[in-house]
């Protein structure tokens, strides 16, 4: 299905959070210790910090609405939620085995969201909602394009 243009900047973000999660990928296929590891933990929290963080936030604020419209405990919801919970849980514990869950986590936290949870919104949302949410995207979105730097500076890119 076509997205709806007030969701365009967020599915744009998601792109770059695909990278960001593919570039963690390739970085542990070359099994990183000590300082390699630590650098990738450092990079990822970035990450987390400058660009998901915002993007978290409004897909929370997101969330809530959906709610008023379903249920709190509208099952889209509740997962999108605990989704988000636990992929700050696993940057924060940050080994190797935490990031590769974090990288897997969040590919398949963003086809959630482009596959089910966005239609759901588009379908519910009122015309006046989409405006609000799309005004709310525009100045809360705004650091993601950092993400292509993370990509940027893997040596193990593959053209
Ligand atoms: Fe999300
Ligand atoms: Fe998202």
């Amino acid at each position: 299905m076509r997205r709806e243009k007030f969701l365009w900047p967020i599915t744009h973000a998601h792109h770059y959070g695909l990278m960001a999660a593919k570039a963690i990928q390739r970085k542990l296929e070359e099994k990183p210790a000590g300082k390699d590891l630590g650098k990738l933990r450092r990079e990822t929290a970035n990450f987390f910090d400058a660009d998901m963080n915002s993007h978290i936030g409004l897909e929370e604020e997101m969330l809530g609405q959906l709610a008023c419209h379903t249920s709190p405990a509208d099952p889209f919801v509740e997962k999108a939620r605990r989704e988000h919970r636990e992929l700050h849980g696993l940057v924060k514990k940050g080994d190797a085995r935490s990031l590769e869950l974090f990288a897997e986590k969040l590919i398949r936290h963003i086809y959630f969201e482009e596959d089910k949870l966005f239609p759901a919104v588009e379908e519910q949302f009122t015309q006046s909602e989409k405006e609000w949410l799309e005004t709310e995207i525009q100045f809360n979105i705004h650091n993601w394009s950092k993400t292509a730097a993370f990509s940027r500076n893997n040596p193990g890119r593959k053209p």
